[in-house]
């Protein structure tokens, strides 16, 4: 199928349609952020699907019952896609929101509002590797070619949701001052309880012992990957393949070492150093 058959072009960006729509985009537009709700944003594959197993029970005492009974897109919905429209004006205040947006695309009430945002960073060459496999086993999307080709197509930004020095900059935008809160993939990995503890205290609430460690066996990779509710198996096998590749693949940090040859990431590592020149931007990834 030609690319223009699979995405929609929004502000230059890439996405699929499969579950973005022109209507799905007004709303994200007219959307009326209140000031409880709270934002995980994302570069896709850097942890998305975590947050929202991740939100609810923080924002609601713990309470497990959405994670196990409602499937993630209506629990935490994608702000910009077409399940939006039909179920976020219903959830409960405090609502838990996903974005993969960049910053000067929120919707005008977001920036008039207290809403929270967590940002999650992931190392770009896991995301890359993500999103290669990701490519293989949604059917919405195109083939990604070999790693080499999709490395070239992520480098110059002609994948979902643009460059990922783009977002990654677009988000650190002083306006927001204490209204976000970053995180990486690789430190939520090393430690949850830790990076769950700094996710309550940023959002002004408490859990006790018992109930974070509840929470956190809930968010671990394994048990994730057995959450029906979580895993993407109540999505058509015509539409996304976990045979061909798990939706929750491997859940670790580094797999790009089994990917990329050291050519691939001599010229990865010298785009996006190049790119984030002139910020004061560091990851714990980062070469010296
Ligand atoms: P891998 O493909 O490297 O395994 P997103 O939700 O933004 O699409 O990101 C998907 C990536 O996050 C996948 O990475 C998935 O396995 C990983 N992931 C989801 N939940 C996780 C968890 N609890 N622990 C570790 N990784 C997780």
């Amino acid at each position: 199928m030609a690319a223009s058959d699979l995405y929609l072009d929004y502000h230059g960006f890439m996405l699929p349609r499969a579950s973005h729509s022109e209507e799905s985009l007004k709303y994200l537009e007219n959307f009326q952020v209140k000031d409880d709700d709270v934002f995980g944003i994302t570069y896709p594959k850097s942890g998305t699907t975590w947050m929202q197993e991740i939100l609810p029970p923080l924002l609601n005492g713990g309470d497990l019952t959405a994670v196990e009974t409602v499937p993630n897109w209506d629990r935490v919905p994608w702000l910009e896609e077409i399940r939006s429209g039909l179920v976020l004006d219903k959830l409960p205040s405090p609502r838990a929101i996903v974005s993969h947006i960049q910053y000067h695309l929120m919707p005008s009430s977001f920036f008039k509002s207290k809403a929270k945002v967590i940002y999650v960073t992931r190392n770009p060459k896991d995301a890359l590797v993500s999103s290669f496999h990701f490519h293989k086993m949604a059917s919405f999307l195109e083939d990604p070619g070999t790693l080499e080709e999709f490395t070239d197509k992520f480098l110059s930004g002609k994948v979902l949701f643009g460059k990922w020095t783009d977002h990654v900059k677009s988000w650190r935008n002083p306006e927001l001052g204490d209204r976000i809160m970053f995180i990486t993939y690789e430190e939520m990995l090393q430690d949850l309880h830790d990076a769950l503890r700094r996710m309550l205290r940023f959002l002004g609430r408490e859990l006790s012992a018992e109930a974070l460690d509840r929470v956190v066996n809930q968010c671990t990779f394994k048990n994730m990957k057995s959450n029906k509710m979580s895993n993407y198996s109540m999505v058509p096998q015509d539409y996304m393949d976990n045979k061909k590749s798990a939706f929750l693949r491997k859940g670790v940090a580094g797999d790009w070492k089994n990917h990329f040859s050291p050519e691939l990431d001599a010229k990865f590592t010298a785009v996006i150093q190049e790119e984030m020149k002139g910020t004061n931007i560091r990851f714990p990834w980062d070469e010296k």
